[in-house]
């Protein structure tokens, strides 16, 4: 179940991946992981994202219609289309964030492996921590401290973790950010001090601390000069060796580099709702697209 977090803690235990996924992590260690800390941090395995005849409305006005598709695990999707078309809402209605603005509503279905997210039996606060997003802009709590902003979701999740187990988490979800060797000796320093690059892989690690199963990101480079937003790519491109990602990108050298598939969104015209125009491996997308409408657009030939 979406809510039950503790189930999913106990897969964890026989699962490969979990060790090695960390295996880098405990290598320069200043400290070796007890147990409890490995049992404070589950290792979760990606899931699937299915979406089926989504449309998602603001009030009257229709934002996006019909979209169908499979987000697979351990893959990286980018979402590219011309300013819009619908790529922030699509993506916010992934973890239940749509609903969050007044008026706001969704019809279709979304399942993560299988479980309907939207079943009134489900919690969206637990979807969102299952599903968690990073944003446009870097959004740190400014004044509060790097390790406080790491830990701030394990707060709100887990109301009795050790010092011990929260020190292991920071350490993990920073490095997991690359970002730990940069911070490691300012821990107690404001998150807001830092660049606007480290800033965002401070939201990286924040929304990796809680252990999602997916990770959704909207335009995540956009605020960053081209040397933070190589670290933020890379970074990217190795987080899906854990996570489901979706990645909104109006960059197209970005798509090209940093994802696996390709997912095109268009509208017909101003007023009317984006669409899901094609997607696919994003090789085929940006040298061999099916449909004239792709091609026009990740040729440059658009509008
Ligand atoms: N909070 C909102 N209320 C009403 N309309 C909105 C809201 N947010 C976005 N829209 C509209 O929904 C459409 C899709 O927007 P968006 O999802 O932000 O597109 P994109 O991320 O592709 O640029 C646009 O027409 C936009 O004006
Ligand atoms: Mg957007």
């Amino acid at each position: 179940m979406l809510g039950a977090a503790t189930k999913k803690q106990k897969r964890s235990d026989s699962e490969p991946g979990a060790e090695t996924g960390r295996g880098e992590m405990s290598e320069s260690r200043p400290t070796p992981a007890t147990s409890t800390e490995a049992a404070a941090v589950p290792g979760r395995r990606a899931k699937t994202i299915e979406v089926r005849a989504v449309d998602l409305f603001y009030g009257d006005f229709q934002a996006v219609e019909g979209v169908t598709m499979t987000i697979e695990p351990n893959k990286v999707t980018a979402l590219i289309g011309s300013s819009g078309c619908g790529k922030t809402t699509f993506l916010r209605s992934l973890n239940r964030m749509h609903e969050l603005t007044p008026g706001a509503r969704v019809q279709g279905e979304v399942t993560l492996d299988g479980e309907d997210i939207y079943d009134g039996r489900v919690d969206p606060v637990a979807v969102r921590r299952l599903i968690g997003m990073v944003f446009q802009q870097p959004n740190p709590f400014p004044t509060m401290s790097i390790y406080d902003n790491v830990a701030a979701g394990l707060n709100l999740n887990a109301k009795k973790v050790s010092k011990t187990q929260k020190d292991g988490v920071v350490e993990r979800s920073l490095r997991g950010a690359h970002l730990w060797e940069e911070v490691k000796d300012r821990l107690d320093k404001p998150g807001g001090g830092l660049s606007g690059g480290q800033q965002q892989r401070l939201c990286i690690a924040r929304a990796i601390a809680v252990e999602p199963e997916v990770l959704l990101m909207d335009e995540p480079c956009s605020a960053l000069d081209p040397v933070a937003t190589l670290a933020v790519e890379d970074l990217i491109a190795e987080l899906k060796n854990r996570y489901t990602i979706v990645v909104v990108t109006h960059n197209m050298q970005q798509a090209a580099r940093a994802s696996d598939v390709t997912a095109f969104f268009n509208l017909d015209e101003t007023g009317k709702p984006g669409h899901l125009v094609e997607m696919g491996p994003t090789e085929e997308i940006f040298t061999n697209p099916k449909k004239k409408e792709t091609e026009d657009y990740v040729s440059g030939r658009f509008g």
